[in-house]
Formats: structure tokens, C-alpha cells, sequence
């Protein structure tokens, strides 16, 4: 992958501006800094290495030289989309699961900022944003994704299991440009439909352990048990409690397992 494969390879795709980097501390910093000095809606930041990756809960993500995507999107809400904001983690989501499912692999959500494969993370996404005031100016939604064996972190650094693309495929997988084009015309079509329950009940479907007995955490603390029913309108989960009561779970630094 270099910035003139990217380019041929999103030539189709209405990119505003595009900055590829041989290897970087973090795409999301690079996007944020640019989102602050005015970058244009659907402006792109791709490494093919990160040296400081960051994850959710400031735990660190590893992108090794030529094994994985990253990539963070800047996205420029407008007041139609601005209600809606919290569904946006949903959007990415959703939009990655499109693109692998074409190659045939098995996946699901594991809510909020998951996709798995046979219970193993292959992507993760970190939105974060940029405020003027009390309002949103942009969103940096940055994405992580799998694709080689090499991306995989070692199992004691991880919270989670790991897997990666071509692990799960047992071929060689599709190019990275060539995926990337495929979650980014996916996220194009849904972000039309971000107000929309089908982006909801799409979402939903796709959740892992879905009917299962999970528990939620917060820092090491079990701060709620329960069986994930689905979610709300606005991308919270809604698990019922012990009692059979709905209890809502709300985006925060907070983390989903299968019960013990
Ligand atoms: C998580 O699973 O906690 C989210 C991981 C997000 C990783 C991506 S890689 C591209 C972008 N740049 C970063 O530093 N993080 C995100």
C-alpha cells in the first residue's frame, strides 16, 4: 500500500482530502489536528504503521510496518446529522461488517467499538471529537483493522483475543486499499440512513452475544450483569437484569464480556 495504490484504489469514492503517512504516532492525532485547522468533511488520514496507536480506555493499539489498516476518517456533522451523533460508532461498525461479509467471514459487534471473528477482535474503532463551544465541529473516527497475521498482538497484551483477516480466511486476503474502498462506499450509503432504524436494526442483528448472559464493566469493577436484549434508538445497549427489569448502558468507559 502507498498513496498512489490509495488513491487509484478511492478514486471512486468522494474523498475531500487525503494525508498517507509511511508510519505516524497515531492517525486519530494527525486527524484531529487537521480537523482543528479546517479539514474538509470526509478527508482521510492511512498509515501504514503506527508507532503510538491509541485505543478506547487509553489502552494502546498496535499497527506493525505493512500488516493492518488505520485509518481515521473527518467527518463535518451537519444539524440533520447532529442529533444522531451517537450512532455514529454503529455507522462505522456496521459499515466494516458490510465489507468483510463479502469475503464470506462470520462477524459480529461486540458493542460499543468491536467487530469480531468467532469471538476474536479483528477491528476496533476510537471516535473522537472536535468541539467548538459546546457544540461538535467534527468527529475523528478512527479505525483499526486486522488484515495480516503480523497485526495480531501478542495474547498477554491484550484484554481481548486477536485475530486478523488472513488468520480467519486461510488465503491471502484482498489488498488493504482494495477493503478499504469497500467499508468506505458501505459507510457512504449508510451515513445517508444514520437517522433510520434500519441502520439500528441492522446494527442490532450483528451484535455478539446477543440473548446471552454478559456482564458489563467499568475500570476492573463488574458494574452490570444481565442478558443483552439490543439496543436503543440512540446505540445504547439494553440488557434485562437479573429481575428480568430493561436496564440501559450507555457509551462510556465501559466494556462488554460473556459472563464468567
Ligand atoms: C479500540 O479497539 O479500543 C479502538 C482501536 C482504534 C485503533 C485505530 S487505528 C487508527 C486510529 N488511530 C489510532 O491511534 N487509533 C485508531
Amino acid at each position: 500500500m502507498n498513496e498512489t495504490s490509495l488513491k487509484k484504489a478511492l478514486s471512486k469514492i468522494n474523498i475531500s482530502g487525503l494525508r498517507y503517512f509511511d508510519s505516524i504516532g497515531s492517525t486519530n492525532d494527525e486527524a484531529l489536528a487537521w480537523a482543528a485547522s479546517g479539514a474538509k468533511d470526509f478527508s482521510l488520514v492511512i498509515a501504514d504503521e503506527q508507532t503510538r496507536g491509541r485505543g478506547r480506555l487509553h489502552r494502546t493499539w498496535h499497527t506493525p510496518k505493512g500488516s493492518a489498516l488505520a485509518v481515521s476518517l473527518i467527518l463535518r456533522p451537519d444539524e440533520i446529522i447532529k442529533p444522531h451523533l451517537s450512532r455514529t460508532v454503529g455507522l462505522m461498525s456496521v459499515s466494516i461488517t458490510d465489507a468483510l461479509l463479502t469475503m464470506g467471514l462470520a462477524l459480529k459487534i461486540k458493542w460499543p467499538n468491536d467487530v469480531l471473528i468467532n469471538n476474536k477482535k479483528i477491528a476496533g474503532i476510537l471516535v473522537e471529537s472536535v468541539w467548538s463551544g459546546s457544540d461538535v465541529d467534527s468527529l475523528v473516527i478512527g479505525m483499526g483493522i486486522n488484515v495480516y497475521k503480523n497485526s495480531v498482538p501478542p495474547d498477554d497484551s491484550v484484554k481481548f483475543p486477536a485475530t486478523s483477516i488472513e488468520d480467519e480466511l486461510d488465503k491471502e486476503p484482498p489488498a488493504r486499499e482494495e477493503i478499504l474502498r469497500e467499508i468506505l462506499s458501505a459507510f457512504v450509503a449508510w451515513r445517508e440512513k444514520l437517522a433510520s432504524n434500519e441502520l439500528i436494526k441492522t446494527w442490532e442483528e450483528r451484535l455478539a452475544f446477543r440473548h446471552w448472559q454478559v456482564q458489563i464493566t467499568s475500570g476492573d469493577e463488574i458494574s452490570q450483569t444481565g442478558v443483552l436484549d439490543g439496543l436503543e434508538d440512540d446505540g445504547s445497549l439494553r440488557l434485562s437484569d437479573d429481575n428480568s427489569n430493561p436496564v440501559i448502558v450507555r457509551f462510556g468507559d465501559v466494556s462488554l464480556r460473556p459472563a464468567a
